[in-house]
């Protein structure tokens, strides 16, 4: 039998890094499902719809055929057949996908094919509701979080590095609030599982958090007599 390993947790924890690097490591696919949203977050942009309209939102998500290849190990994000991988990555379509995920529609419309891939492959599968919704029998559960200081920082860097101009105030704001928006929403809120094991990157390093998830992998599967 397969591992599928769930990681959940706030933006700017680390979670694409470590969770693409610990999914290298055990040889097991990695998806991140947040790629997913924002490929439908941005076809609703491109659409010109009024993002906080859910009525209308909702009536475009059959319109929409979300699918996943992967290319040399990468993901990547096929929106009605079009390879959308280089177009998702900006703050507004990071925006447009927290905002359309809290609709109800939107997130059945991806359910399915996050089960399916974790039928088919070990996995280590990130997003925000993946141990408490999405695979709730995963074998193994992270929490990866890390103070909204030390996040906002990270992205600032990241932001910096892209030569985007902003301040450190402004992307801390963004990040509270985003914060807010996935952690409030009614339907699949970013909350901890009970039985996740809680891995802080405030205190410790990507290095350091990647080695702590894969030994913790490993064991597991040794318990369980489970290949990775
Ligand atoms: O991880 P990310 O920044 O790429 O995710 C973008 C947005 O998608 C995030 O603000 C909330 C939403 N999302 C979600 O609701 N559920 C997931 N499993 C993954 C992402």
């Amino acid at each position: 039998m397969s591992i599928r390993i769930a990681i959940d947790g706030p933006a700017g924890a680390g979670k694409s890094t470590i969770a693409k690097e610990a999914a290298r490591r055990l040889s097991v696919i990695y998806v991140d499902t947040g790629a997913m949203y924002r490929a439908l977050g941005l076809y609703f942009m491109r659409k010109g719809l009024d993002l906080h309209d859910e009525a209308a939102v909702s009536a475009a998500v059959p319109e929409t055929s979300v699918t996943i290849g992967f290319e040399a190990g990468e993901q990547q994000v096929l929106l009605n057949g079009e390879n959308v991988n280089g177009l998702i990555r900006t703050l507004e379509v990071g925006e447009a996908a927290s905002v359309t995920s809290s609709y109800g529609a939107v997130r059945a419309h991806l359910l399915e094919l996050q089960r399916d891939l974790a039928r088919r492959h070990s996995v280590i599968m990130d997003g925000r509701d993946i141990g408490t919704t999405v695979l709730p029998d995963a074998e193994l559960k992270i929490f990866l979080t890390a103070d909204v200081r030390i996040r906002a920082k990270r992205r600032f860097d990241e932001l910096a590095a892209k030569g985007v101009s902003t301040t450190l105030e402004q992307v801390e704001a963004e990040v509270r609030e985003r914060d807010e928006r996935d952690m409030n929403r009614a339907v699949s809120p970013l909350r901890q599982a009970e039985d996740a094991a809680v891995v802080d990157t405030s205190v410790l390093s990507i290095g350091e958090a990647t080695a702590v998830i894969c030994a913790l992998a490993n064991e597991r599967a040794k318990e369980r007599g489970l290949t990775v």
